[in-house]
């Protein structure tokens, strides 16, 4: 069945606990301070998302908090009460192409490396798949974001294309994207190829 709109039982079932102790869930206007915090570090850095280094809040949360778009939405993890990642799922396409989802994901950076992104990544994944996308499509994975590559590689995405020089790197080189596709109508469970 189609997903038409996020409903208070939806957001209670959304609820989830991982292992160490980080909870998922819809994001609320309420979050949104503490996800541009997050936000605005990642795109500061300048090297991992196209969004401009200097974008301003209210371009941000215009492009990140997804609330009214049909089978969207934006997801926070929480630890303590505290957000500490967050992601977005939508359609990658409009009309025809909307079978596909895209999402991303941004993790604080004074807590990644913690196993928060696998485990949020592997929640919104299942949301895709309990929303009926078939398949999830990454337009844009700098080629020199190691850690995304190999977390999105180690839960089956594969790197079907890569654009050239598409990325303007805060470090000053021109770097490569990747497009990364998984197919979600597999039932296999997620490789992890690091024991
Ligand atoms: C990429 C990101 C989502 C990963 O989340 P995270 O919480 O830091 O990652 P995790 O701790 O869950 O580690 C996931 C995997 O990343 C890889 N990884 C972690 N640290 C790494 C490192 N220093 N170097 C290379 N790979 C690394 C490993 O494959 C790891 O898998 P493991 O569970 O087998 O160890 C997060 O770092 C982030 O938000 N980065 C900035 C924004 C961004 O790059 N978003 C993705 C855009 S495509």
């Amino acid at each position: 069945m189609w997903w038409s709109s996020w409903s208070v039982d939806d957001v209670v079932r959304l609820i989830g606990m991982a292992t160490h102790g980080t909870e998922y869930r819809v994001a609320v206007d309420a979050d949104w301070i503490q996800i541009w915090l997050i936000m605005s570090e990642v795109a500061r850095r300048g090297d991992t998302y196209m969004y401009a280094p200097d974008i301003d809040e209210a371009a941000a949360r215009s492009a990140w908090m997804l609330d009214g778009v049909h089978r969207a939405a934006t997801f926070v993890a929480t630890l303590g009460g505290d957000v500490v990642a967050t992601a977005c799922l939508k359609p990658n396409q409009p009309g025809l192409g909307d079978h596909i989802a895209n999402a991303a994901w941004m993790v604080a950076p004074a807590s990644a490396g913690k196993g928060i992104g696998r485990a949020f990544a592997e929640f919104v994944i299942d949301e895709a798949r309990r929303l009926s996308y078939r398949g999830m499509q990454f337009n844009a994975v700098v080629a020199t974001n190691a850690r995304a590559i190999a977390l999105w590689e180690s839960l089956g995405f594969t790197i079907v294309g890569t654009v050239p020089e598409a990325f303007r790197h805060s470090g000053g080189e021109l770097v490569a994207i990747h497009i990364m596709h998984r197919d979600l109508s597999l039932p296999d469970a997620p490789v992890r190829p690091r024991l």
